[in-house]
């Protein structure tokens, strides 16, 4: 098999690419593609869990032994399912959105959506320090815990706190889902179900991949991830079956890379 050529946007339906792709190539996938809950012509999937199912088999035959998944969704969109035999699952990050407008009066307001985080088998990179967060606490009270005893290893010891920051934890409320006043909307077709924030997919790249890494974006719409991978030194191979979208990716990332060289002539 040939290999796919890199930093490209491939126009192109994601599982017939995918299958295309040789084995174990990639170091990180991030799939943010159907959700299956809204009335768009792309997100029309008839069982969103076996359908993600499919796309965890084909990822994983692509993956490098090592390598991370993250796979977006609501709530259930792996549950019922066997994707045991493929990829482990690590853990579901809740990406917590408090200002979502109220949704109907027969449920609960969906306040979070949910990002998988596979690996195939032990996990081969995880660069904690890369993706700190600020402690939330005060000062005072933060000094005020130094001093209670913590247990490390069944042994009482003091409280140590990282001055890097802290990791970011599974739920996560401090990156904002893009609203029409922000400045890097690129327009509000592409608000809410399509355009992700750079900054929840730069944490998901930096957690996950290192320079130089191959990163595989199979629903890139607006292009997000190529543009992250392109600011911070990943190769990237991109599909999106909308030519209209693929059009937009392919111009965002030639302006980031404008912009980065500009930047390195500072
Ligand atoms: C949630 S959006 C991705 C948004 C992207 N992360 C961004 O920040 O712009 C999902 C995208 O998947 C694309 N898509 C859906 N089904 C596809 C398929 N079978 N093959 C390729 N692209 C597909 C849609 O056109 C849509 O642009």
């Amino acid at each position: 098999m040939n290999p796919i050529p890199e930093n490209k946007i491939h126009c192109r339906d994601a599982l017939r690419f995918t299958e295309g792709m040789p084995s174990e190539s990639v170091d990180l996938v991030i799939c943010d593609g159907p959700y299956g809950v809204t009335t768009h012509e792309w997100d029309q999937v008839a069982n969103i869990q076996e359908f993600n199912l499919g796309l965890i088999e084909r990822f994983s035959r692509v993956m490098k032994p090592g390598a991370a998944l993250y796979l977006f969704g609501k709530c259930d969109c792996v549950d019922f399912v066997d994707y045991r035999p493929f990829l482990d699952l690590a853990t579901k990050i809740v990406w917590y959105q408090p200002s979502r407008l109220a949704q109907g009066r027969r449920s609960y307001t969906n306040n979070y959506d949910i990002i998988c985080y596979f690996t195939k088998g032990r996990v081969d990179q995880f660069n904690l320090d890369d993706i700190r967060v600020a402690q939330l606490v005060e000062l005072e009270h933060r000094r005020r815990c130094e001093n209670v005893p913590s247990v490390k290893n069944g042994r009482y010891g003091k409280t140590a706190f990282n001055e890097k920051g802290k990791n970011p934890g599974d739920v996560w409320g401090d990156i904002k889902q893009l609203t029409y006043k922000s400045k890097e909307l690129l327009s509000r077709e592409l608000l809410n179900t399509v355009q992700k924030p750079e900054k929840l997919i730069e944490r998901l790249v930096r957690a996950s991949s290192s320079e130089g890494d191959l990163v595989y974006d199979p629903f890139c719409g607006s292009g997000t991830v190529p543009a992250v991978c392109t600011r911070l030194n990943r190769r990237f191979v991109a599909c999106e079956q909308n030519p209209e979208y693929a059009k937009i990716a392919r111009q965002r990332i030639k302006a980031t890379a404008k912009a980065e060289r500009q930047l390195s002539l500072l």
